[in-house]
């Protein structure tokens, strides 16, 4: 499809939507011109305690300092449900659908209120309190939503940590947040398989995690398993017997609201810190402008709460603006394909937000399911994660939305914490597989890799030349790797390691990561966090990880690795194993290729890009092999990949 082809917005919801296009641009004018007033302006969407009187206060020179609203005082928890109470109480808050078709929970405002005070108060009966960390490590069930905002009530960090992370992977982040209680559940249900959470974290704590004082465990399935006398605790019962009611704490805008781990092209996750009044300003503002929400949506992102996705628009987006979320406990084709459409239709879902992964799979393996529902309260479709090609864009706007619903396709970050790019729906027409343009008051630059910013048309390092309420304040424990990693690139530039492409229209095509970190099914994997693990196992000198295209994860892992002695049986599987135990079953390699030795240049640096090619099999255009310390080397990479096919 050549890019040309432009999708204008259905005229049915052009007609309503709440941004159009000359609103849109006067919000972007107004942003631009002004932008203290813009951002004051839009902090008051929030219920303060103290309402702020300065907006920004950053600098992305020297140190690096980003601070919005820095006086201003809130709860991010109120703002979610306390302010609501008075006029929409009784209005559902969220539907949990859990993987049986006959489990669901219908929670109001006003319901969801009482939950999320008694788990603060157990919380508070722990002695949990302001500044400290909790890990969340539950199923997509109503309490891992509960458990975020009790967090956030009683001015404590929430940790939410991913079901698919190892035992290694849970300790690693334990110890680097130094979280004090961990809320974990006997199992999750994952079609017909169950996924051992406690015991899991039972691994991961023996592996020294001194700061973790209890663990409280919440009953799923009713598994009946073994508890630490003195440190693991049964949730329901403390929930059943703790106060409904419970004060919030008032933070100041610039106190951190949680920790959300993701990778990076360097050494382990890190802690992306976020902080309460921009980031709440961020998650409204946008969940907002962007799904144009309005009364009476039903809004469905289909993203892990484990994820930023799932923080910005299942939680704090979503019902700061008062909306009703549905949270998915299941598969999308379990126990039969076509579970997603059910759900849609049941819950009458009017804005479906989910990956560009789950689309192209939907596309392939949904046995035509989606042809026999009817779907017609959807209206909105967005999409994030990864590059959608426009086939799967398509696809998606014809076969689920019939051509009525606009897409968006959203483009952005754990660090930015909520959607950067994207199609105001009612305001710009669409192009498949572009994210399109900046919201008002992101200033997007494309530079080129010596630091140059490029004008018009062309493609280059997508960065931010300016501030932006829900940008990531620090990494936890390491702001000068936060300053290395994001602004070091070019100084005064945020950077992003994406690259885009900018055509004739201002539009932005993303192109993927530029740095050394993969997406495999929207997962973020750094190719150094593969490396460090494989290598723990002394069997192997060095290994090297690259990302290839795959048609449904969008990007696939493959694992170079040099042995100390080849002939030894079963290398490759104790690679795989060692990806897996380290990190999580989501990484698990496509391929292990046994080699020789490794493409290197003379400075010892190993040549990734020509791994990735040969991975490919895209054997014409390897390009200049002269930089190589040992060229000969590349016949023999060639030789063991030709040779596994
Ligand atoms: C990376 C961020 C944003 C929440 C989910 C992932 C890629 C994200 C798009 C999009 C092309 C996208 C980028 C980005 N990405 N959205 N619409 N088009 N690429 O958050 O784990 O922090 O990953 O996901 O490469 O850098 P994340």
């Amino acid at each position: 499809m050549s890019e040309k082809e432009i999708f204008q917005t259905p005229p049915l919801f052009a007609a309503q939507a709440a941004v159009d296009g000359d609103r849109l641009r006067q919000m972007t004018e107004e942003a631009a011109r002004d932008p203290e007033r813009f951002w004051l302006g839009q902090a008051g969407r929030l219920d303060w305690t103290w309402r702020p009187t300065v907006a920004s206060g950053s600098s992305f020179a020297d140190d690096v300092s980003i601070r919005w609203f820095a006086d201003g005082r809130l709860n991010a928890s109120v703002n979610c449900l306390d302010r609501h109470l008075a006029e929409r109480g009784e209005q559902i808050a969220l539907i949990w659908q859990g993987q049986e078709a006959a489990q669901v929970e219908r929670l109001t405002y006003r319901a969801l209120h009482e939950r999320v005070c008694r788990m603060a108060n157990v919380l508070r009966g722990l002695g949990v309190g302001r500044g400290d960390r909790v890990a969340i490590h539950l199923p997509m069930v109503a309490e891992g939503v509960v458990a975020m905002l009790a967090c956030a009530r009683i001015g404590a960090l929430h940790v939410v940590l991913f079901g698919g992370f190892s035992a290694e992977g849970l300790a690693d982040r334990l110890n680097d947040s130094g979280a004090v209680v961990v809320i974990t559940a006997d199992e999750a249900r994952r079609g017909a398989k169950r996924i051992p959470l406690k015991s899991v974290m039972d691994e991961a704590l023996a592996r020294g995690v001194p700061s973790v004082r209890h663990v409280l465990v919440l009953a799923v399935t009713g598994l009946d398993l073994p508890m630490h006398d003195g440190r693991d605790l049964a949730l329901g019962p403390l929930l059943a017997e703790a106060s409904p009611d419970c004060p919030a704490a008032e933070m100041a805008a610039e106190d951190p609201l949680f920790l959300l781990y993701t990778s990076g092209s360097t050494g382990k996750p890190k802690g992306v810190v976020h902080a309460t009044g921009g980031y709440m300003v961020w998650a409204s503002f946008t969940h907002e402008l962007v799904f144009d929400h309005r009364a009476g949506d039903v809004f469905w992102c289909t993203a892990d709460i484990s994820w930023i996705t799932g923080h910005t628009y299942v939680v704090y987006g979503p019902l700061a603006n008062g909306g009703t979320v549905l949270l998915f406990e299941g598969l999308p084709s379990y126990p039969a394909p076509g579970r997603w459409w059910e759900v849609i239709e049941t819950h009458k879902v009017t804005t479906f937000y989910t990956a560009p992964t789950a689309i192209r799979s939907l596309m392939r393996d949904d046995g035509g399911t989606v042809e026999r529902h009817a779907l017609d309260s959807l209206r909105l479709l967005g999409s994030v994660g990864e590059p959608i090609s426009p086939d799967a864009w398509v696809w998606f706007h014809e076969a689920v939305g019939r051509g009525r619903c606009p897409v968006v396709d959203t483009w952005w970050q754990t660090e930015t914490g909520g959607i950067l790019i994207a199609p105001v729906p009612g305001a710009v027409p669409q192009k498949p597989g572009s994210a399109t343009l900046p919201l008002p008051g992101v200033e997007l630059a494309l530079l080129t890799d010596k630091g140059a910013v490029i004008e018009g048309v062309g493609e280059g390092c997508l960065c931010i030349a300016r501030s932006w309420p829900g940008q990531a304040r620090t990494i936890w424990g390491g702001h000068d790797r936060f300053r290395q990693t994001y602004f070091s690139f070019c100084p005064g530039y945020y950077f992003s390691g994406d690259g885009a492409r900018r055509d004739e229209d201002g539009y932005y095509w993303i192109t993927g990561r530029i740095d050394d970190v993969i997406n495999v099914s929207g997962h973020r994997i750094g190719t150094a966090e593969v490396e460090d693990v494989v290598a723990t196992d002394h069997r192997f000198v060095e290994c090297a990880a690259v990302g290839i295209p795959h048609d449904i994860k969008g990007q696939g892992l493959v694992v170079f690795a040099v042995a100390r002695d080849a002939a030894e049986p079963g290398l490759a599987d104790a690679a795989s194993l060692a990806v897996t135990r380290g990190i999580g079953r989501y990484a698990v390699p496509e391929r292990v290729y046994l080699v020789p030795d490794l493409p290197k240049t003379r400075s010892g640096k190993i040549v990734r890009r020509l791994l990735r090619k040969i991975a490919c099999h895209e054997l014409d255009g390897l390009g200049d092999l002269s930089t190589l310390a040992d060229a000969t080397i590349v016949g023999r990479l060639i030789a063991v990949v030709g040779s596994a096919k």
